[in-house]
């Protein structure tokens, strides 16, 4: 769509964010009677049974306005965290937190370090409120932190750390974040943007809570990956209580719905239901990359609930050919990686449809 002369000059120059298409647009455009999507990384299982019970309770009292500053929501992931309840934000998704902190922090010509290609949000909040963006490129897919510090200068406001990154799967470990924070200037507020921290199974993964009486960092989580409620929109953000405040002054007095309150709440309780996730995602992505990797595609590692593999030159039409059979599927075209495909690990029958379906498209194309 055109962009109308009235808009303010900087937007321009904003790249719209271009979301994965919901399952029944997919079906309907194609006439298909039913279509899985393996595309955005959501939880297979679904929403926590505990939140769903939550939710229904709480929908008489829909009439009323949610509570503004998420009360016991902050005060359960307190004591989860083992913070204080002053130290957090709550979301409309964390994507909320990151436009919120990059309006909180960010002047127009403030520099800002982000990785490429990573999570999108970072550049189009940073492009919105005029930035200077300074792009470092991953090497072999993996944030090269020692570059982004390198591109850290006196006017660099923020530092986003996607820890483990989208679309890669890839992390950071403890010892290359604390190389990363040693010595960096305090005026460099430093966001460690982590959704999937708790399917994160790796063992040298870092606590960014510790740096947070050391230097002003922002890190978020969100209920929309492990806790399976991305449609309800929550996340969280932890940060020393002044950016925190900041944050508060930039936002909306009631941009967390009541349902999504409680049904957090309910999910964070529900430690049963994460675990099923996490089995799950451990066992399924090792028969995902086994069967991948048989047919010849090389898997990026992950510790995420995703995997970026190469398909080569036939990325686009393997995409298409999949969504066709009803398979939803990422192209990472618009990631600047033309060869590669973002699976997103789901149960294990559709995982079982998706590597017969890519089977039977390298057969037909030979
Ligand atoms: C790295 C990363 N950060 C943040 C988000 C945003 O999640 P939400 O706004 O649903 O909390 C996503 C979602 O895909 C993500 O991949």
């Amino acid at each position: 769509m055109m962009l109308t002369r009235l808009a303010r000059k900087s937007l321009a120059r904003v790249t719209p964010y271009t979301p994965g298409k919901p399952i029944e647009e997919v079906q309907r455009e194609l006439g298909l009677p039913s279509a899985m999507k393996l595309a955005s990384n959501e939880n297979p299982l679904g929403p926590s049974p505990k939140a769903l019970e939550a939710i229904r309770q709480a929908l008489p009292s829909l009439h009323r306005y949610p509570d503004s500053h998420c009360f016991y929501l902050v005060r359960k992931l307190a004591r989860h965290m083992g913070l204080v309840p002053e130290q957090f934000i709550v979301g409309n998704g964390s994507d909320e937190i990151i436009t919120l902190a990059v309006r909180a922090l960010i002047e127009p010509g403030d520099e800002v370090v982000i990785a490429h290609p990573t999570f999108v949000i970072y550049q189009i909040a940073s492009q919105i409120a005029e930035a200077k963006i300074r792009t470092v490129p991953l090497r072999d897919f993996r944030y090269d932190l020692a570059g982004m510090r390198r591109a850290v200068t006196r006017r660099t406001r923020l530092v986003f750390i996607a820890n483990p990154d989208n679309p890669t799967g890839t992390y950071v470990t403890r010892a290359e974040v604390e190389a990363f924070m040693g010595g960096l200037p305090p005026h460099v507020v430093v966001f460690f943007d982590e959704a999937y921290a708790e399917v994160a199974d790796v063992p040298d993964y870092p606590d960014s809570r510790a740096f947070l009486g050391r230097h002003p960092v922002i890190i978020t989580r969100t209920f929309s990956k492990a806790y399976g409620l991305a449609g309800i929109r929550v996340g969280y953000g932890m940060a020393p209580t002044d950016l925190i405040e900041a944050m508060h002054r930039v936002r909306e007095p009631f941009n967390v719905n009541s349902l999504a309150q409680v049904a957090a709440a309910a999910a964070l309780e529900d430690t049963e239901h994460l675990e099923a996730t996490r089995r799950l995602l451990r066992e399924q992505k090792r028969v995902l990359v086994q069967a991948l990797e048989q047919i010849g595609f090389a898997c990026i590692p992950s510790a995420t609930n995703f995997i970026l593999f190469r398909v080569g030159p036939k990325a686009s039409e393997t995409v298409q050919a999949l969504l066709k059979r009803g398979i939803i599927v990422r192209h990472m075209q618009g990631w600047d990686l033309p060869d590669y495909v973002r699976v997103t690990i789901g149960l294990p029958q559709e995982n079982q449809a998706f590597i017969q379906a890519l089977n039977q498209i390298r057969r037909e194309a030979s």
